[in-house]
């Protein structure tokens, strides 16, 4: 049987699943279920400086749905605890006493002066807790107060607050990074010029949910005003994926441990985390939506995966995916692929072919003996997947990799064993000689 068992930077969970800081993790009484329910730790709802944060009483959250009414994407305009750092601190401590075997980690924002990050550690460090986390994320609120986000976008603040961290403080330090940036890359290696022992990423996205077009306000709203707020969900997961793989595979930070966040609602997803290098995957948007109780599908789910796979302990599989995450410039522009129609299941609904005619290469035929038929043809076929992508039957459309020596028949050429990138390519005017 798999064994979920996670040990990261020596905080010992019995399994990755950890609730992300944010509502569900910022009480006590929230904290206990979650333990009952199975989760293997939690990180605590961001503390910050008395007096404690005051939050609107409207909207805080909304969602984007999709057709069939299942949230996609939420977004919130909730800022760090608004409870006092006392409550906060004295629940804390009752909870790892209570839960020895859970991993219980605390979310920090204070200002960007030494003075305050060298008071609020030594507390922190009192409540037995196993590590903290640095929130330079959240885009909202808190970042107008050069707090959160606006740290996290400056790599030079990022260094030196993480550096205070290890100079106040024993226990392990995770810097929470934000999304919002134009290369991840670089607040991940500051994070870790300041001694980080780890990153966790991603945090919400600045966004806009909408607009109401009869009053003409933004949505949500307080009163007349709205702000922006962080999205998460399902929705961005492809973006978090895509900022873990960048960490996990740049030289400077190569092998730096990462808790991966970002859209994670089934064990599924988590896994995928795992399979591109993070030690614990942390879950809020999907808790909010489904509660606490997800994480035994998840935990099950995770080790019938594992038994099917042989892989005995998570490290088994860790950061197996990330050596087919590559730049552009290295795909194999030999290797050719066309989409085959399963006609006994196309139920002919003409989407494939109206997205290959108007967007692709015009591919797909639409009649066969004057019958409603849809088939591809090979020669205009550039094995795009659109179609595939838009078929409403799971498995209609495939793609077939075509084998080194048959004749890719829109290009008349026959299709070779060797492996060709852009950067020998002739038609590149700055190839190099392979
Ligand atoms: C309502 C809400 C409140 C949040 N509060 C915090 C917070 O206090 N500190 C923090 O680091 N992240 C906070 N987050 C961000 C989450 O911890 C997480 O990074 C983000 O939601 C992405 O994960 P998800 O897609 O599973 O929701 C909050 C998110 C939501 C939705
Ligand atoms: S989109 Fe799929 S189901 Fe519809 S016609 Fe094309 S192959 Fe058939
Ligand atoms: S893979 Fe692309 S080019 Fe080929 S049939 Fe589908 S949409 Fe058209």
């Amino acid at each position: 049987m798999a064994d979920l068992h996670s040990n990261f930077l020596g905080i010992h969970s019995p399994n990755p699943f950890w609730l992300a800081s944010a509502p569900p993790t910022d009480k006590e009484y929230n904290v206990e279920r979650a333990f009952q329910a199975g989760w293997g730790g939690v990180v605590w709802k961001t503390l910050g400086l008395d007096p404690h944060v005051v939050n609107v009483c409207g909207p805080r959250y909304s969602t984007l749905r999709g057709a069939d009414r299942r949230i996609l994407g939420l977004n919130n305009i909730e800022l760090i605890t608004d409870r006092s750092l006392e409550t906060n601190l004295e629940e804390i401590a009752r909870i790892k006493q209570r839960w020895p075997d859970r991993a219980v980690v605390v979310s920090i924002m204070v200002p960007c002066e030494e003075e305050a990050w060298k008071w609020i550690l030594p507390q922190v460090e009192a409540t037995g807790a196993d590590g903290i986390e640095l929130n330079f994320g959240c885009p909202h609120g808190m970042s107008e107060r050069g707090m959160g986000a606006a740290v996290g976008q400056v790599p030079e603040y990022i260094e030196m607050v993480t550096r205070w961290c290890k100079q106040y403080c024993r226990l392990p330090v995770i810097v929470k990074l934000t999304p919002n940036i134009t290369d991840i890359r670089y607040p991940a290696r500051a994070a870790k010029a300041g001694g980080a022992d780890a990153v966790s990423l991603i945090n919400t996205i600045n966004s806009v949910m909408g607009v109401d077009l009869d009053q003409m306000l933004m949505t949500p709203h307080t009163g007349n005003q709205g702000s922006h707020g962080g999205y998460c969900g399902p929705a961005v997961k492809p973006i978090a994926l895509n900022m873990v793989a960048e960490i996990s595979r740049d030289a400077p930070t190569r092998g730096l441990p990462i808790s991966g966040i970002g859209g994670i609602s089934t064990w599924r997803d988590a896994a995928e985390f795992i399979a591109l290098g993070c030690g614990t995957v942390q879950v809020c948007t999907a808790v909010m939506v489904h509660g606490f109780q997800i994480v035994r599908d998840m935990i099950s789910g995770l080790e019938n995966y594992m038994d099917e796979k042989g892989f005995r302990t998570l490290e088994d599989f860790r950061g197996m995916a990330l050596g087919s995450v590559t730049d552009w410039r290295y795909l194999n522009l030999n290797h050719v692929e066309k989409a085959v129609i399963d006609q006994t299941s196309c139920i002919k609904c003409g989407r494939c072919h109206l997205v290959c005619e108007d967007t692709s290469h015009q591919a797909i035929s639409t009649s066969l003996m004057g019958e409603r038929h849809f088939a591809v043809r090979e020669e205009d076929c550039v094995g795009c997947n659109l179609c595939a992508s838009v078929c409403p039957v799971e498995n209609c459309i495939s793609l077939r990799h075509l084998q080194p020596g048959e004749v890719d028949k829109r290009t008349g050429i026959v299709v070779s064993d060797q492996y060709a990138n852009w950067t020998t390519h002739p038609n590149n005017p700055m190839a190099t000689t392979a």
